[in-house]
Formats: structure tokens, C-alpha cells, sequence
């Protein structure tokens, strides 16, 4: 049994649920390149809509300083839809009057996409009243955001403090294969660090060189 609850921890019938996924998903020209992290999250929608959530995705794309055009979910919500095979309404607007009705509008098992949280400085500076805003759009906060949950943002770590909180599908299957590969290795482990900054990866390693007996670090920090 995993030591962190789980989508079978929770009853989400006629519930509304927050889902923070990664979706920032590569684009040229206004065009997806790579649908791998759509795919991956696609599960966990299905399984909450499925079970008749109201299914409110988050996610952050780019790294946008305030709005930027360029960087609206509005094609990555028109993938999900074109994934899923049902609709993924868009709402462009993350908080305020027009994100609150959009959600008030749903009916169980419908799926839902709010504009990049990043719109909004409040996320990165994880601001507890922003979280509490974005908080108040739910009943339950599910993360399926495993490559975004080294940042301690409003969605991926302030949420968690105002609702109830579990992990989604991708979250839980990234957390036992790395519970799997650090506690119980087939040794000698070797593990692979890639990454543009250090900054942001040292006390990850700092943990991993205590468990592994070699590591490769790759990519810009190299
Ligand atoms: C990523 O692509 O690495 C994640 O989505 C996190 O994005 P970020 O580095 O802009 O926080």
C-alpha cells in the first residue's frame, strides 16, 4: 500500500475536483510537438470523469510573466479534448467571475480546462491567498503534476493545504518507481540528473548521493 493517498482514497462523485497537471507541453508556432505529457495525464481524467467528477484541469505552460498570448492552454485544452474524445471546455481565465461561473456551470463527469495559472505572479510566489482563491473552485485537490512538484507553487503545494489532497495515477505510478528504485535497488544504482540549473536540483542530489552509488549529471548543470 502506498504511504500517500491515492484516487482510491476518495469518493469524487458530484464533487469538484482540482487537478493539477503538467501539461506544459513543447509548441512551435501555435502547434503541439510533443503529446507524451497529454497522454500521461490522460488517465487520470478519464478515471475522475469516469467516476462522475467535475473535472477542473490546472496546469502552467511557459514561463510567462504575466498574460501572454502566446502561452494560453487554449490548444493544449483542444488536444485534451481531441484525446479524451469528449469535450474539455476552455475557460480563459484562471480565477474571478469567469472561472467561478464556468465551474458552477458543470455537470458531473464534465472536464474543464482553466488559462495558465502563471498568468498570475501569485502562483509562483505560491501566495496563500491565491491558493485560497483557487482553493474555493473545488472540493478536492488531486496533483498529477510529478515533473512540476519540485516547485512549491499556489497549485502544487498551496492547494494542498486548503483541500483535501491525493495523488493522481501518474503522480503515484512516479512515486513507487522511485520508492522502488531508492529503497529497494538491485545495486550497484546508477542515477541519471539531467537539468538546466543547479540551483534548483541540490537538494536533490544531495539526497540521492546518500542512496545511489553513482550519479550522472547531465545537461546544463554539467
Ligand atoms: C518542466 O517542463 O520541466 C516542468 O513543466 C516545469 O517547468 P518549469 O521549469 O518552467 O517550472
Amino acid at each position: 500500500m502506498a504511504d500517500f493517498l491515492t484516487l482510491d482514497d476518495i469518493a469524487v462523485a458530484d464533487k469538484t475536483v482540482l487537478v493539477r497537471l503538467d501539461l506544459n507541453v513543447p509548441m512551435q508556432n501555435g502547434q503541439i510537438t510533443d503529446m507524451t505529457r497529454i497522454a500521461k495525464s490522460l488517465p487520470t481524467v478519464r478515471e475522475l470523469a469516469g467516476k462522475k467528477a467535475k473535472v477542473v484541469i490546472l496546469s502552467h505552460l511557459g514561463r510567462p510573466r504575466g498574460v501572454d498570448a502566446s502561452l494560453t492552454l487554449k490548444p493544449v485544452a483542444q488536444a485534451v479534448a481531441g484525446q479524451l474524445g469528449t469535450p474539455c471546455t476552455f475557460v480563459p481565465a484562471t480565477i474571478g467571475a469567469t472561472a467561478q461561473a464556468a465551474v458552477q456551470a458543470m455537470q458531473p463527469g464534465d472536464v474543464l480546462m482553466l488559462e495558465n495559472v502563471r498568468f498570475h505572479a501569485e502562483e509562483e510566489a505560491n501566495a496563500p491567498a491565491f491558493a485560497k482563491t483557487l482553493a474555493a473552485l473545488g472540493d478536492i485537490y488531486v496533483n498529477d503534476a510529478f515533473s512540476t512538484a519540485h516547485r512549491a507553487h499556489a497549485s502544487t503545494e498551496g492547494l494542498a493545504h486548503h483541500l483535501p489532497a491525493v495523488a493522481g495515477r501518474l503522480m503515484q505510478a512516479e512515486l513507487q518507481a522511485l520508492a522502488q528504485a531508492l529503497t529497494t535497488p538491485e545495486r550497484p544504482v546508477l542515477a541519471i540528473v539531467g537539468g538546466s540549473k543547479v540551483s534548483s536540483k541540490i537538494d536533490l542530489l544531495n539526497n540521492l548521493v546518500t542512496k545511489v552509488d553513482a550519479v550522472a549529471i547531465g545537461g546544463g548543470m554539467a
